[in-house]
């Protein structure tokens, strides 16, 4: 039940360090990656397969995006990440050594186990990531690595969230290691990265008091945007969905490189824009290209809300506020940057009087296509 909590969400909020925490434990050992229940796929599948597809849902989907970056970056293999409802609809190229990945924490949408069905019609192995033991999708896939967040009540998914980005990284780093393109003391190092987020996220939401209060004097905003780039664009994606579905604003997410072919022109006196900020230590070199795009919108009147790295000073002489996550690379960074959308999202929603946990026109699990 909610114990003290005001809602499930703010308790499942709470509980985020605990469900990474929980969907990594027994799965490190001496810094090496052990997942045996992918024996499941079959013998040598991880080494055979030529492509890896993501299949889910809104924020799953938005998981699998980073799943997508992690992969190609750790596995050197291509991926690409569908929408499971728009997967079935067309004629997508799928052969015996496609790995077909869907996320569901309910593991019951329809749209993303009609695209598993789908899949193995057409001959794809299938590994299912799912938090909800014995549900339909991992019992139609070939193989299942389940995230351990503990049950989601509140509508909108939180800690399932951060689980699947873990599970999915797990994933990612075992395939890296079997194919043979990252080496122990890589792989080594990654993994010390995910077992420090749960204490690393900890940190941000004990933040939670000073995020509320931007939530109090936003209640009669109308439009809300989040810029990110790489990691921080789906990120950008989650904290719009989470802002549309909680406290029923106008909100979108950009890559911050797409503003300049449409979006900036929405910009406005007084808008405001969320903006995940890279760090500036990132191997990418985005920061400096971010820190652009908020002078650019800040000079057209935006109201920046900077989400960035501890120790960052270029973000302050331009944000109204700047919001601290540890440091942390690049695609790990995500993971902590999540939580202040979050709870911004939930606490705007509870000062508008919204019920928080069941927003209207919403069901926790869509198992109707
Ligand atoms: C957003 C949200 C939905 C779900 C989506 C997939 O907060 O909860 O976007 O993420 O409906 O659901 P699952 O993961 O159960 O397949």
């Amino acid at each position: 039940e909610k114990g003290g909590w005001s809602s499930f969400m703010a308790k499942e909020i709470s509980e985020q360090p605990a469900a990474i925490a929980n969907t990594l434990i027994g799965r490190i050992s001496d810094g090496a990656v052990k997942l045996p229940e992918l024996d499941a796929l079959g013998p040598d599948i991880l080494t055979d397969i030529t492509r890896v597809v993501f299949l889910g849902c809104g924020t799953a989907a938005y998981a699998a995006m980073l799943g997508q970056y992690a992969i190609e970056k750790w596995a050197h293999i291509p991926v690409t990440v569908e929408l499971s409802h728009e997967f079935r609809y067309r004629d997508p190229v799928i052969d015996n050594r496609t790995l077909v990945v869907s996320i569901s924490q309910s593991g019951e949408t329809m749209d993303t186990l009609m695209a598993v069905k789908y899949a193995k019609e057409l001959g794809a192995r299938t590994l299912s990531i799912c938090n909800t033991q014995g549900s339909t999708i991992p019992r139609e896939s070939d193989a299942v690595l389940y995230t351990h967040a503990g049950p989601e009540v509140a509508v909108a998914s939180t800690k399932a969230f951060v689980a699947q980005i873990a599970a999915i990284y797990l994933f990612g780093l075992h395939l890296a290691s079997v194919r043979g393109e990252l080496d122990a003391a890589a792989v080594a190092g990654l993994t010390a990265e995910l077992a420090a987020l749960p204490a690393q996220l900890e940190t941000v939401i004990e933040q939670k008091d000073s995020i509320s209060q931007l939530a109090g004097w936003m209640v009669d905003t109308r439009s809300v945007i989040f810029l990110g780039r790489h990691a921080g664009y789906p990120i950008a994606l989650e904290g719009a969905l989470k802002l549309k579905e909680l406290a029923y604003i106008h909100a979108e997410g950009f890559a911050a490189g797409e503003l300049k072919h449409g979006p900036i022109a929405l910009i406005e006196p007084g808008q405001p824009v969320f903006v995940v900020v890279p760090s500036p230590r990132g191997e990418n070199s985005l920061h400096p290209k971010v820190i652009s795009n908020i002078q650019e919108i800040r000079a057209r009147g935006a109201r920046i809300l900077a989400i960035a790295e501890e120790g960052d000073v270029s973000v302050l002489p331009f944000a109204d506020t700047v919001i601290r996550i540890p440091l942390a690379s690049t695609l790990f960074e995500p993971v902590l940057a999540v939580a202040p959308l979050q709870i911004f999202a939930m606490e705007l929603a509870a000062a508008k009087g919204l019920d928080v946990d069941q927003p209207r026109n919403l069901a926790k699990s869509v198992t109707v296509e």
